[in-house]
């Protein structure tokens, strides 16, 4: 979602004369697109600031903050930003840097009016970093407070972008020759959900939200992310749709059936899990139990046998007894998950968690990071292996030397000695595969 947010605020700044470097001690303006979903990262713009306030003291560098900051965490990054504000606020851009004296190479109004016809920052056309790939965000914000999570804070509530508007911008993207779509969202199943807590009418424009375009066809009893995803794949033409980050609370039989009988959309399913002990999930509020979450696995796994499914782990939340951790390490063996981000957990001030004391210690959770992860390598390897003699389509994504890179429809990323061109749709024979990716022979037509 940052990178995704990043290419817009890229097509901003090209609009109005800037250019892109990948050397930071050459820029003028620095641009740091936060996240607040761990300690780690946060601590790592700090490491920068001492770095930055020597050439901004000498009126060489200017520095910006947007992204996910937490409200306690604000007051301290204000001291090595020269302005922080909202990715939302990116179609006023020029006043903002304007109010910190820098000269726009292009008049205000010209390159404003080019990018932000509705000061709806989604209409602005990112600039892509991928000619292959394309980032469709599809919805912002998430309304489900777990109980360690900051972005409810950071990013406020869930917000869906109107379905036309999407669907249209996929057309764009496969015209341009784009052969994959990936739909972004904090928890992409709850798009254009009516969440009653927050049904609300702008006093402005009078408008009531959540507003009835997020529904494609309100009388239909598909869930709107259904009816989204089979409206995308009707699209003449040859590309895969993906889609991240699923919630297993709003995962549907329905979603299950169209991914099962879609033409493009690609069977890898993102499905955090956090964790596989029932108490630990309650205190997360995660709203849904392990038996739930199984089940979803399991009607996973009827419907489409090839499917990969990834998860999200927390290992180490307040109280976490190694007997709650072993149910985590036997979730791995019922549900064969090929990738998993496994997290220690880090207490996020201001949420809900840091009431509970964070009371597993480093080397324990270390300990159990590391002994979910050999569990998922053993996983991931065994399933891997048996692709090993296989021929599979590959998106050729990039090329590095004279290897190429790229997923199959399910997202395992395959390395094959390749020479070219980049997004196509190539067959590969597996010759080698290891937990984290296959290795093949590119095989000609
Ligand atoms: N500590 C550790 N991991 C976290 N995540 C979110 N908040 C925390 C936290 N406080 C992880 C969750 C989530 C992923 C994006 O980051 O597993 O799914
Ligand atoms: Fe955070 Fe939970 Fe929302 Fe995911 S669903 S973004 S973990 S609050």
């Amino acid at each position: 979602m940052n990178k995704s947010d990043s290419e817009r605020l890229a097509a901003v700044l090209e609009n109005i004369g800037f250019t892109q470097t990948e050397n930071e001690t050459e820029a003028n303006l620095i641009f740091v697109n936060a996240c607040s979903v761990r300690q780690s990262a946060i601590d790592r713009i700090f490491g920068k600031k001492k770095r930055w306030n020597k050439r901004r003291e000498t009126g060489d560098l200017k520095t910006f903050l947007l992204g996910c900051v937490l409200p306690k965490d604000k007051p301290k990054m204000e001291k090595a930003f020269d302005n922080i504000f909202d990715i939302k606020d990116i179609v006023n851009l020029p006043e903002i840097l304007k109010k910190s004296d820098i000269k726009l190479k292009q008049s205000k109004k010209d390159g404003q009016n080019k990018f932000a016809p509705d000061s709806d920052y989604f209409h602005i056309a990112p600039s892509n970093s991928s000619k292959v790939s394309a980032f469709v965000p599809i919805m912002r914000g998430c309304d489900h407070f777990c109980a360690y999570c900051a972005v409810p804070y950071a990013k406020g509530p869930e917000i869906s972008r109107p379905a036309r508007d999407i669907a249209n911008e996929a057309k764009k993207y496969i015209k341009q020759g784009f052969k994959e779509i990936a739909l972004l969202g904090q928890n992409v199943n709850s798009y254009g959900l009516i969440r009653p807590r927050w049904k609300m009418v702008d006093e402005k424009t009078k408008k009531t939200y959540p507003p009835e375009s997020w529904v494609l066809d309100p009388k239909s009893s598909k869930p709107p992310f259904v009816q989204l995803i089979e409206e995308i794949d009707k699209i003449p033409g040859r590309f895969w749709i993906r889609f991240i980050t699923s919630h297993p609370m709003d995962m549907s039989i329905d979603l299950i059936k169209a991914i099962a009988d879609g033409k493009n959309i690609t069977p890898y399913i993102h499905l955090p899990a956090q964790s596989g002990n029932n108490e630990v999930l309650k205190k997360m509020n995660r709203q849904y139990t392990i038996e739930w979450y199984k089940e979803i696995i399991k009607n996973i796994r009827k419907y489409i046998p090839d499917a990969v499914i990834s998860t999200d782990i927390i290992v180490g939340f307040p109280n976490e007894t190694k007997k709650q951790f072993q149910d985590t390490m036997d979730l791995f063996d019922f549900a064969q998950f090929d990738i998993a981000y496994i997290a220690k957990y880090s207490p996020r001030p201001g949420t809900a968690a840091t009431h509970y004391d964070d009371n597993i210690s480093l080397e324990e959770k270390r300990r159990r990071e590391k002994i979910l992860t050999k569990k998922l390598s053993e996983i991931a390897l065994a399933r891997n292996q048996k692709l090993v003699g296989k021929d599979v389509e590959v998106l050729a994504e990039s090329i590095h030397g004279q290897i190429g890179f790229g997923h199959t429809r399910e997202f395992r990323g395959v390395k094959f000695p390749y020479s070219g061109p980049i997004g196509e749709f190539v067959k590969v024979k597996i010759t080698k595969a290891n937990p984290w990716g296959l290795m093949g022979e590119y095989v000609k037509r």
